[in-house]
C-alpha cells in the first residue's frame, strides 16, 4: 500500500494535544498534510503561539507519521490560531485576561507586563490595559509615559505601542501628577471608553492590570468585557493569602475562571545559590493546588525585576536569560496553555 494523505491523517488523529486532551484532527489543527513520494508535509495550527506543548507534540507527530511505511522525510511546521469566543465583547478581542489579586504591592503590574510582553515575544498580537485608575503603573513600566493618547477620524482612541505590546492607560489621559478622584459612575464610563472605544486590532490577549482590592474596576470589567480568565498573583504570605482568597470568592460570584496563580517574590536567591523564603515557602502554591488551581509560576524576587520595571523595559526583554525572566516566561507559556483550554471549554470545536 502506498503512502497516502489519508493514512498520514489517520496518524495524526492519534496524536492528543496533551493539554487539551483531543487529537490534533478532531481540534482542527492540521492545516496540511500532504505526501509528496517519501516526503511528508505538515503544518499544524497550534491553539497559541505560545504554547507550551509544542515540543511534546513536534514529537508525538514524527513518531506516529514516522512509523507509516514508506515515510522518509517529515517537514513539520507549526502556526498558530488562537481561539476566542465566536462573538466577543470587545470587536477583534480574542482573549481578555485579568491579573488581580486583592493584595496591594505584590506585583501585579509587573507580573502583567512581563506576560504580556512574554506573550508577544512567542509571536501573540497582545494588549495591555492599565485599569488601575487610581495608581496607574504601566505607563512607566512599558516607557510610554508623558505621550498623549490621539484618537482616530471616529474618536476612538489609538492605543500606544512598546515591546511589541499595544498599550492604553489612564495615566495617558490625564496631565501628569493630577490626582484622580473619579467616583463610580466616571470610572465606569472611562473604564468602558478604555476597553471598547479603542483601535485594539486583532488582538490574541488583552491582559487587564486590575488594582488592589475587590472593588468597582473588577466589578466594572466583568460587566464590560467577556472575561477568559483571570491570573491571581501573591506573595507566599499569609497576609497576601488572605487577601487572595477573598478575590478568589469573588470571581467564583462573578463567574470569572480563574486561570492560574502567580507566587511572586517567592524566594530570594543568596550569593551562594541558596534561596532564602523571605515572605514564607510555598503557601499560594499549597494553597491554589488545594483549590486545584493551576500554580503557572514561581517568581523570585529580585533587583534585576524592580530596576527592569522602573526602567520602561520589562525583565523578560531587558535581561531574558535570568532566572527570574526565565520563570515569568514559562508562567506566561502555561498561562496562554491554560487559556486554551479555557477557550476548548467554552467554544465549539472547529
Ligand atoms: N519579583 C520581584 N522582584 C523584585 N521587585 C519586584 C518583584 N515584583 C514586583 N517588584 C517590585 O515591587 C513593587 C510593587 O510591584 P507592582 O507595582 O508590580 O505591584 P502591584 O501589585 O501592581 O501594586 P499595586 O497594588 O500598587 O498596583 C514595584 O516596585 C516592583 O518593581
Ligand atoms: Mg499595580
Amino acid at each position: 500500500m502506498s503512502l497516502s494523505e489519508s493514512m498520514v491523517l489517520d496518524a495524526l488523529g492519534t496524536v492528543n494535544d496533551p493539554e487539551l486532551n483531543q487529537d490534533l484532527v478532531s481540534l482542527g489543527m492540521v492545516e496540511r498534510a500532504v505526501v509528496d513520494g517519501s516526503q511528508v508535509h505538515i503544518k499544524v495550527n497550534l491553539t497559541t503561539p505560545a504554547c507550551p506543548m509544542k515540543a511534546e507534540i513536534e514529537r508525538d507527530v514524527k513518531t506516529a507519521v514516522g512509523a507509516l511505511p514508506g515515510v522518509d522525510t517529515i517537514h513539520l511546521e507549526f502556526g498558530s490560531n488562537v481561539r476566542g469566543a465566536e462573538q466577543p465583547s470587545i470587536p477583534g478581542v480574542k482573549n481578555v485576561v485579568a491579573v488581580g489579586s486583592g493584595k496591594g504591592g505584590v506585583g501585579k503590574s509587573t507580573v502583567a507586563a512581563n506576560i504580556a510582553a512574554s506573550l508577544a515575544l512567542e509571536g501573540a498580537s497582545v494588549g495591555l490595559l492599565d485599569a488601575d485608575i487610581y495608581g496607574p503603573s504601566q505607563a512607566k513600566m512599558f516607557s510610554v509615559e508623558g505621550k498623549r493618547l490621539m484618537a482616530d477620524d471616529e474618536k476612538n482612541i489609538i492605543p500606544l505601542r512598546n515591546h511589541g505590546v499595544k498599550i492604553i492607560s489612564v495615566a495617558n489621559l490625564v496631565e501628569d501628577g493630577q490626582a484622580l478622584t473619579w467616583r463610580g459612575p466616571i470610572l465606569h464610563g472611562t473604564l468602558t471608553q478604555m476597553l471598547q472605544q479603542t483601535v485594539w486590532g486583532e488582538l490574541d490577549y488583552l491582559i487587564v492590570d486590575l488594582p488592589p482590592g475587590t472593588g468597582d474596576v473588577q466589578l466594572s470589567l466583568t460587566q464590560l468585557a467577556n472575561v477568559t480568565g483571570a491570573v491571581l498573583v501573591t506573595t507566599p504570605q499569609e497576609m497576601s493569602m488572605v487577601v487572595v482568597r477573598r478575590a478568589h470568592t469573588m470571581l467564583r460570584k462573578t463567574h470569572v475562571p480563574v486561570l492560574g496563580l502567580i507566587e511572586n517574590m517567592a524566594w530570594y536567591a543568596l550569593p551562594g545559590g541558596e534561596r532564602d523564603y523571605i515572605f514564607g515557602e510555598g503557601v499560594g502554591s499549597t494553597w491554589a493546588e488545594q483549590e486545584r488551581i493551576p500554580v503557572l509560576g514561581q517568581i523570585p524576587i529580585s533587583r534585576s525585576v524592580r530596576e527592569s520595571g522602573d526602567a520602561g523595559t520589562p525583565i523578560v526583554i531587558s535581561d531574558p536569560d535570568t532566572e527570574q525572566a526565565q520563570a515569568l516566561r514559562s508562567a506566561a507559556r502555561t498561562l496562554a496553555g491554560q487559556i486554551s483550554i479555557q477557550s476548548l471549554n467554552t467554544l465549539p470545536v472547529l
